[in-house]
């Protein structure tokens, strides 16, 4: 089938790319000129693995194509899928600004009648919006309809989570309309939920919404097992087995991060707002969450009330292995805690650190290496469990910091290993 897809972020040009690969001829369309160039070229402009590589097979095949003309990008396709961004606004609902230019963009470039799917998370009513949106902009006589096919690729395991995921959901109210977009996905051959608008646009929040309190869930009752002497690992181990929850998403840590949880959860807060409808649960989970991103500063802090001057490391920076993703990670109150308490901060992220500048303090040294980084620091705090960090020899950190104390956000350390080689080791929700 001929696709074309608007706006090339994560979720678009994964989107994009992945069609390809099953043999659909895709124009990835975007504003970014600069973007365009390079992606042209098959350069990736996010880090995901193996992208690239399937970029550039495709662009050679002559199946992926980029452009930052409409028109050009519109010819002669069917369907086009839209995957711009809806960030959060100053009250917490999704700003729809990109995806309105989207529609009044596609309106004036139809040349035919058109299927327009959303893959971007929009709040429940939106797809119906952009009907209207279309339709009240065209000029030539053309119709839309639309479906609503939102996403649940994760950053980092994006290209698997495509091919491998556990459903594909489509909502529209025709099943004409359902029908030409399931064709598309055939020979994905994974199950399809096919559904109405709304009921779509609706699990996609309720998806995130429910994950994110699975580890707002978890990471309270870590800090109570702080408390009572137990292991959070060993209880999460003890309630996954259990099928109804499910081993998934029940590791303790501080917080959740990225582009979606933060956001999804805040826009789910507003969509309810605007209804009268209050959410307590969704509220505590943001709140709990809030509270966790920062919990290894309290710990910290009790440790070393004084951190005037104090070097500290800070192993991984990115919201989450694999990806150099910044946005929301929970590094950033960390490191903007310790800097304001007077410690110099030396960091090191495998990829991360490029992106890391735009949001920490100015004065945060970036090494390139652990060993760079703890080198007589007075502690080290680990942020990310990137493979590097989680694979680091233990004995070094006895070796090089210049107190044997480590602070680990992600549990990473077996506690008996840990124990071998004399460090002080705080994690979370496991004892000391
Ligand atoms: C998330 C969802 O998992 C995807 O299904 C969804 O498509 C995506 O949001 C989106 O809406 O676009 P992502 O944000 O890439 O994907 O990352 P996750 O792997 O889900 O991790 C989110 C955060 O939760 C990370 O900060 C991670 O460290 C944290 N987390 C995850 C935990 O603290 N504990 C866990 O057990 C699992």
């Amino acid at each position: 089938m001929k696709i074309s897809v608007i706006g090339t972020g994560y979720v678009g040009l994964v989107t994009g790319v992945c069609l390809t690969e099953v043999g659909h001829e895709v124009t990835c369309i975007d504003i970014d000129e600069k973007k365009v160039k390079s992606m042209r070229e098959g350069i990736s402009p996010i880090y995901e693995p193996g992208l690239d590589e399937m970029m550039k097979a495709n662009i050679e095949r002559q199946r992926l194509f980029f452009t930052s003309s409409y028109e050009e990008g519109m010819e002669g396709k069917e369907v086009v899928f839209i995957a711009v961004g809806t960030p959060q606004s100053k009250d917490g609902s999704a700003d729809l600004t990109y995806l309105n230019k989207a529609c009044k963009s596609i309106a004036q470039n139809m040349k035919r009648d058109l299927i327009v799917v959303t893959k971007s998370t929009v709040p429940v009513g939106t797809n119906e919006h952009v009907e209207q949106e279309i339709t009240k902009h065209i000029t030539n006589g053309f119709k839309v309809k639309v479906a609503s096919n939102p996403e649940f690729l994760r950053e980092g395991s994006a290209i698997y989570d495509t091919f491998n995921g556990d459903r594909i959901v489509i909502g529209a109210e025709e099943e004409a309309v359902l029908d030409k977009v399931r064709s598309i996905y055939e020979s994905f051959n994974l199950p399809i939920v096919s559904t109405d608008l709304r009921s779509a646009e609706m699990i996609k929040y309720a998806s995130n919404a429910f994950l994110a309190t699975k580890i707002s869930f978890i990471n309270e009752l870590g800090n109570l097992c702080e408390k009572l002497g137990a292991n959070i690992e060993n209880v999460s181990a003890g309630m996954g087995m259990d099928q109804r929850i499910g081993n998934k998403f029940l590791q303790a840590g501080v917080g959740y991060g990225g582009s979606c949880f933060p956001k999804d959860t805040n826009a789910l807060l507003s969509i309810g707002k605007s209804y009268g409808h209050d959410m307590p649960i969704i509220q505590s989970v943001i709140d709990t969450n809030e509270k966790q991103q920062r919990i290894i500063v309290d710990k910290i802090k009790e440790y070393s009330p004084d951190l005037l001057n104090k070097k500290v490391a800070v192993l991984g920076l990115a919201f989450k292995p694999n990806t150099d993703d910044m946005r929301d990670a929970p590094s950033i109150k960390v490191v903007r805690e310790l800097v304001d308490a007077g410690a110099e901060v030396h960091a090191y992220d495998p990829i991360a650190s490029e992106n890391a500048r735009i949001f920490l303090p100015g004065s945060t040294v970036y090494n390139s290496s652990v060993d760079e980084a703890i080198e007589d620091a007075d502690f080290a705090v680990i942020m990310t469990d990137w493979k590097e960090i989680k694979e680091y020899e233990l004995q070094k950190f006895t070796k090089l910091l210049k107190n044997p104390v480590l602070f680990d956000g992600r549990n990473c350390y077996n506690l008996q290993e840990v124990a071998q080689y004399g460090l002080s080791y705080y994690s979370i929700g496991r004892p000391t």
